[in-house]
């Protein structure tokens, strides 16, 4: 399977650069860093969702009333599979028909069985709290990073969230140099971090077996197992991006908007950066040199993607560093 990253959109021209707006966000994302609470480990069974109040410990808590976004934020399922949280038969056949696998809900069932053997099931994120401010990067892979010198930026906040192959490594300047959250699937897979906790998003049952085997095989000789933390993603958060954010658009969403969407519950103030194309137009990746100019979004609505961070930066629900 193919992904197409998010930043190979279409539509990117449509925001100016506004240096000013960068230096008001960058100092009101130093203020929220600086009176963040203490991490807490919460465990699995506590709601998710903040309903109203004053739900965190920021300036501005992402989730605090707002009818366009609680109207999607209260359809969301839990979004990680845990031995306590498996999906339906309904979303199974949905997810099913993302990569046509012909197995059934009964194998997939015996799949996950044998996932959660293997795995610890603790699920490591920070519920909100009204004590706590958690603040997150979302990094895409987009060449606007190239020369942006957001590094250090993206390094302040709590939690950063990488996607794909997403290399720090000689890149710190633009891109910083932690990774709590790395999003893959195994055509992405590279190496983490032990400080570095897995978000593995499976597109089919394969994705899940190669897990098993990669775990089992070759990765426990170097880490041990119990000391890594993979969080998977359920396919009822997926199948819930694509109902309700993208309103069936396309035939699935992409890892880059999935990622932004779990954001949305896993933190209270969200910067984006590393998404759409950079100064030229081009979409091109921030660590490798740019091949062919190729605008075509794959299976993903990727227009509509893009449209919705737009939106949310405009609504100022989240922070949209557009690159160099
Ligand atoms: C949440 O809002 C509803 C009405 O919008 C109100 O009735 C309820 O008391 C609020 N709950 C809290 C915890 O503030
Ligand atoms: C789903 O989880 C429940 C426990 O939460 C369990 O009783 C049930 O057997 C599971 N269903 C399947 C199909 O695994
Ligand atoms: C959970 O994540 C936090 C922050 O990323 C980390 O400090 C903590 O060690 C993690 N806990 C476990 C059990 O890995
Ligand atoms: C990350 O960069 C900071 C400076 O920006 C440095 O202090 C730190 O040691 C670096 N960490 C790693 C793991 O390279
Ligand atoms: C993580 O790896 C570093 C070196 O890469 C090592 O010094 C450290 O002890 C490891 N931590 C754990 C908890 O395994
Ligand atoms: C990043 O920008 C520099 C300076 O413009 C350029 O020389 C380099 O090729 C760019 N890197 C990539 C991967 O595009």
């Amino acid at each position: 399977m193919d992904q197409i990253p998010i930043q190979e959109y279409q539509g990117a021209k449509m925001l100016p650069r506004k240096p000013l707006v960068f230096f008001v966000l960058l100092c009101v994302t130093t203020i929220g860093v600086f009176s963040r609470a203490s991490w807490i480990l919460t465990v699995y069974q506590d709601s998710f969702f903040p309903q109203n109040g004053s739900v965190c410990a920021c300036n501005k808590c992402l989730m605090e009333y707002d009818q366009w976004l609680s109207e999607r934020t209260k359809e969301s399922p839990e979004p990680f599979l845990s031995p306590t949280n498996n999906i339906s038969e309904d979303t199974f056949n949905w997810w099913k028909r993302i990569q046509y696998d012909r197995r059934n809900f009964a194998f997939y069932n015996k799949i996950v069985d044998k996932v959660f053997q293997i795995f610890p099931t603790k699920v490591n994120f920070t519920r909100s709290s009204p004590d706590l401010c958690r603040t997150c990067a979302v990094v895409g892979n987009s060449g606007n990073l190239n020369g942006s010198h957001y590094g250090p930026l993206i390094d302040f906040h709590d939690i950063v969230i990488r996607i794909n192959r997403a290399p720090t490594k000689g890149f710190e300047r633009d891109v910083g140099n932690k990774t709590t959250y790395h999003v893959m699937y195994p055509h992405s897979y590279r190496n983490l971090d032990n400080t570095t906790h897995l978000l593995f998003f499976p597109f089919k049952i394969y994705d899940l077996q190669w897990l098993i085997r990669f775990f089992t095989q070759r990765y426990v000789r170097v880490v041990k197992l119990d000391k890594i933390i993979v969080m998977i993603l359920s396919p009822a958060f997926m199948k819930y991006v694509h109902q309700v954010w993208l309103k069936q658009k396309g035939r699935y969403p992409s890892t880059g908007f999935i990622t932004l969407v779990l954001s949305l519950h896993m933190c209270d103030e969200v910067s984006v950066f590393g998404f759409g194309a950079d100064k030229n137009g081009n979409w091109n990746h921030y660590y490798e040199p740019l091949r062919n100019k190729r605008l075509r979004t794959g299976q993903h609505p990727g227009k509509l993607e893009y449209q919705f961070i737009v939106k949310l930066h405009e609504q100022q629900k989240i922070n949209f560093f557009r690159g160099w």
